[in-house]
């Protein structure tokens, strides 16, 4: 999951090169990232978190709300951004703040969460979790 965000980063960090000379192909990395990270997305909470959540408890607070919550912004940010290119918008106020938010999002779960899942989970629950991301991509 680490490597997925990296992977995601260096596609948004294309997008904002490319950005300034070819639009269109922004376009398609901006559409890919997206794509990518909404799935990221999915797979951390319909699929990880419950699993914090079930064996901690913590559900309604705790860091999976709060991941949960982070979420629904940066899927607001991105929509805004995806508007904007549309609409052949090339200000940059909106991707430096979805790079804030998801810079310090990752950080937390990288720091936090994903050492959770690899200390406090068999392999067995981890190979389970880890087929059930791969069958739905
Ligand atoms: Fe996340
Ligand atoms: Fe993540």
């Amino acid at each position: 999951m680490a490597q997925d965000h990296d992977r995601l980063d260096a596609i948004f960090r294309k997008f904002r090169t490319q950005k300034n000379t070819n639009l269109s192909e922004a376009e398609k990395l901006f559409s890919e990232f997206k794509a990518g990270l909404e799935r990221h997305i999915v797979w951390e909470e319909e699929i990880l978190f419950p699993l914090f959540e079930s064996r901690t408890g913590m559900r309604e607070v705790g860091p999976t709300a709060v991941m949960r919550m982070e979420h629904r912004q940066i899927k607001e940010h991105l929509e805004k951004i995806r508007a904007m290119i549309a609409g052949k918008d090339t200000a940059t106020i909106q991707e430096n703040s979805l790079i804030q938010i998801l810079t310090a999002h990752n950080e937390k779960e990288e720091g936090v969460l994903y050492p959770w899942f690899d200390d406090s989970l068999s392999t067995r629950e981890r190979e389970e979790a880890f087929s059930k991301i791969k069958a739905s991509m």
